[in-house]
């Protein structure tokens, strides 16, 4: 059940958040204020080391000496938090994996640092989810 509130601001702090709201195309300023406080949530279950989901997409040379087996290798360790991953052959030399993971906040971004530091990685992304528990 949505709940109203009044919100007060300073005009110059309104005009910025009425930018911000044209700029990514809300609605309106319920959703772009519901998105914001979903969004810091997020943030706070992954500093505080909760069980979170989230997509680590990497971008690496699979002709760069063993390290396809390395990379399975390392989903192998991770196999508690890894969903999903899928692997797109981007072109002759280049392979696209996005891994879905759960688990606790911290291991996930060991996984995360791990893979970005593996020798012929060339692009590694994290986006931080949630499991959605605290967000209802
Ligand atoms: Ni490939």
């Amino acid at each position: 059940m949505l709940k109203r509130f009044t919100v007060s601001m300073e005009d110059s702090l309104l005009d910025d958040f009425d930018t911000f709201i044209r700029e990514h195309r809300y609605q309106n300023r319920s959703e772009a204020l519901r998105d914001l406080i979903r969004n810091r949530i997020i943030e706070k279950e992954w500093q505080a080391e909760k069980d979170v989901m989230g997509v680590i997409s990497i971008v690496y040379d699979h002709h760069q000496h063993q390290l396809q087996e390395k990379v399975t290798e390392l989903q192998h360790d991770f196999h508690n938090e890894i969903v999903s991953t899928t692997h797109v052959h981007m072109d002759h030399d280049n392979c696209l994996e996005v891994i879905i993971v759960r688990g606790k906040a911290g291991v996930i971004r060991n996984l995360a640092d791990s893979l970005r530091a593996m020798r012929g990685v060339r692009n590694s992304n994290l986006t931080m989810g949630s499991t959605g528990i605290d967000l209802h």
